[in-house]
């Protein structure tokens, strides 16, 4: 397989397959709910890395998908992780990486034409690496109804 590519090396914490041990959504609009999800980042020995999300309900009912890659900007510590989502939304998200803590903002979110409502008009998210073995992300959301960033998912995962 080829080498990790010198500007993904501070994203290498990132690599391999999670699995949540907890994973839990939430929003002002919503009833709290429990879900599971998979989580696998790669490469290829590009200046990137490729991702998807798979969720599931508790009962392994396949849910949200989420599938796409997270960009370098060789030679600098900024990434744009740019994704498809099975719910017919595409978008574009820009932050920083800090040694093993990535925060990120999304730059633009296009819908289907028949995307459901509410439409989703802002995404923050963050990964950080807890120790070895543990990840965690969290995802916060404005929509066309709710229009201040409020959380959305709060997930801990396991490397496996
Ligand atoms: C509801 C967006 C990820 C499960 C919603 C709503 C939006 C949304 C806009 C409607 C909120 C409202 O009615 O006010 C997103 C976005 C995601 C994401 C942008 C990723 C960036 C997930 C994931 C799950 C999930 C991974 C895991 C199963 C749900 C559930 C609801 C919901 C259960 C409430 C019931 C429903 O409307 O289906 N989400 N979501 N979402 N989301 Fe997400």
């Amino acid at each position: 397989s080829a080498p990790l590519h010198e500007a993904v090396k501070q994203l290498s914490w990132l690599l391999g397959t999670w699995e949540s041990e907890t994973a839990k959504g939430f929003f002002p609009t919503i009833k709290p709910f429990e879900y599971k999800e998979t989580l696998e980042f790669t490469h290829v020995g590009q200046p990137l890395l490729n991702f998807s999300f798979s969720s599931f309900t508790p009962d392994n009912v396949p849910k949200h998908r989420d599938s796409g890659f997270l960009r370098v900007n060789i030679g600098t510590n900024h990434v744009a992780f740019v994704s498809a989502q099975n719910v017919g939304i595409v978008e574009i998200e820009e932050g920083d990486v800090n040694g093993t803590e990535l925060q990120l903002e999304s730059n633009g979110i296009l819908h289907s034409s028949f995307a459901s409502l509410p439409h989703t008009t802002k995404i923050a998210r963050a990964f950080k690496l807890i120790d070895e073995s543990t990840l965690e992300q969290t995802v916060s959301m404005a929509t066309t109804t709710t229009p201040e960033l409020k959380p959305h998912l709060s997930v801990r995962y396991k490397k496996v």
